[in-house]
């Protein structure tokens, strides 16, 4: 009898808090326990004048926005001109006749022994033009995307990992396709559009180096001392990287670089806001499960909090963001500044309930209180701001859907930003 009473006590645990089991504890779950905060203004410039017009808003306070999240939050992007050449390495007709696969190696100097990243590009085999397309970072390497054999496996620094096969930071052939399911390849091709992702370890490996390798080698080769509190941390770098791959993208006669859609889970998800909100070129923008520093609101506290976020993961941020540890209120910007930043652009942010990690109520809010900015710019934010029910996806001018399971990127995931993007690319 004894025997049986804590299997029972754990399923009735996990019964209970279904949305907690699992996630870091330590840390507040808990709506009531909620601070109350107040949100900096949208509509007010710094100089205390409401933002009443279209041009207010471009001329004065997305400028005074976007600014304040340099100097607070992600840091610059790196501003040195490149010039960028692009080799293409395969071109193969995949998944059964279905798909044009190419690996494209863009280097960013003269130097074939510098840095580069490699784009793996998926298009429709059989489109007559052009074809809007997603570009999004993955974790693990462009092989981990398909099981295709012919991928070339990612000889940049990869995380150890015995699941995958990563020993010595380097990846093996056990980590091919092993990411497949959260890329719907098949599926956003048959849909008529394009898929284009880069392993954000290209761009800057993700442990801190303090900014030396990646593209930080040749953004500032001579720095000495001390980087300043605003020089931008790797969410900085990953962005930097997306909008050259965009340049590329736009001259690229598979692709219509005039409708591109940056995606990104988790910290890539926060990489792809901040590349949506500095490149006015990306069409429309997703932040999947993006959570604290990117969809969600500091302010909130609810799961993962700033003081933990620059402390397990100090290079992702600038310096000065290290102030607001424990500080929230006292910063002079919040997330629904930077879903404001994208407007009028399409944004679709979307949440799990097994990931409170990530606020997924705090990631709704954001979208909700940019409202503003969209209807300043002539559309409409989230209708409401209440979480919709489980599954049950808003598409408007902005999407936004909270999804039963966890924090992952699923095909329930895809088929929402294919619908949303039919209406905002077709
Ligand atoms: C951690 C981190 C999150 C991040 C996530 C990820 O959980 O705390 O902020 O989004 O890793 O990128 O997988």
């Amino acid at each position: 009898m004894r025997r049986m009473l804590l299997p029972v006590f754990i399923m009735l645990f996990v019964v209970a808090c279904p949305s907690t089991f699992g996630q870091p504890q330590g840390f507040n779950y808990d709506e009531a326990k909620v601070p109350d905060f107040e949100l900096p203004s949208l509509l007010t410039s710094a100089s205390g004048k409401k933002i009443a017009s279209a041009a207010d808003w471009n001329n004065i306070r997305r400028p005074e926005i976007l600014k304040l999240f340099q100097e607070h939050v992600f840091g610059r992007l790196p501003d040195r001109e490149v010039q960028l050449s692009v080799e293409e390495r395969s071109r193969q007709t995949v998944h059964d006749g279905l798909t044009l696969r190419r690996e494209l190696r863009i280097f960013f100097t003269e130097d074939r022994n510098g840095p580069a990243m490699d784009m793996l590009v998926y298009t429709p085999a059989a489109a007559k033009s052009a074809v809007p397309c997603f570009l999004g970072l993955n974790f693990h390497g462009n092989h981990s995307v398909d099981p295709d054999p012919a991928i070339a496996i990612t000889k940049s620094w990869v995380r150890n990992d015995s699941k995958r096969g990563n020993v010595n930071n380097r990846a093996t052939e056990a980590s091919r396709g092993k990411s497949a399911s959260r890329w719907a390849a098949r599926m956003i091709v048959k849909k008529g559009y394009g898929l284009a992702t880069i392993y954000y370890g290209d761009i800057d490996p993700d442990f801190h180096d303090e900014f030396k390798n990646g593209i930080h080698a040749i953004t500032e080769p001579d720095r000495e001392g001390d980087r300043a509190s605003d020089a931008g941390g790797s969410i900085s770098a990953w962005s930097w990287g997306l909008s050259r791959a965009l340049d590329i993208l736009i001259v690229d006669r598979f692709v219509d670089g005039e409708r591109v859609a940056v995606f990104g889970h988790s910290r890539l998800g926060k990489t792809s806001l901040w590349a949506g909100a500095n490149d006015p070129r990306f069409r429309m923008v997703i932040s999947n499960n993006s959570g604290c520093g990117g969809a969600a609101l500091s302010r909130r506290r609810f799961g993962e909090t700033v003081k933990r976020i620059n402390t397990s993961f100090p290079h992702w941020f600038c310096l000065k963001h290290r102030e607001y540890n424990d500080n929230e209120d006292a910063m002079p910007v919040d997330h629904h500044m930077l879903m404001a930043l994208i407007a009028p652009r399409a944004v679709y942010v979307a949440s799990a309930v097994g990931d409170q990690w990530a606020d997924p109520r705090g990631e709704m809010l954001s979208l909700y209180h940019a409202g503003p900015v969209f209807e300043l710019l002539g559309r409409k934010g989230l209708p409401s701001n209440q979480l919709p029910e489980l599954d049950n996806p808003v598409h408007a001018d902005v999407g936004y859907h909270i999804r039963t399971g966890k924090h992952d990127v699923t095909d329930f995931d895809w088929a929402q930003y294919l619908k949303f993007a039919d209406l905002h690319l077709k």
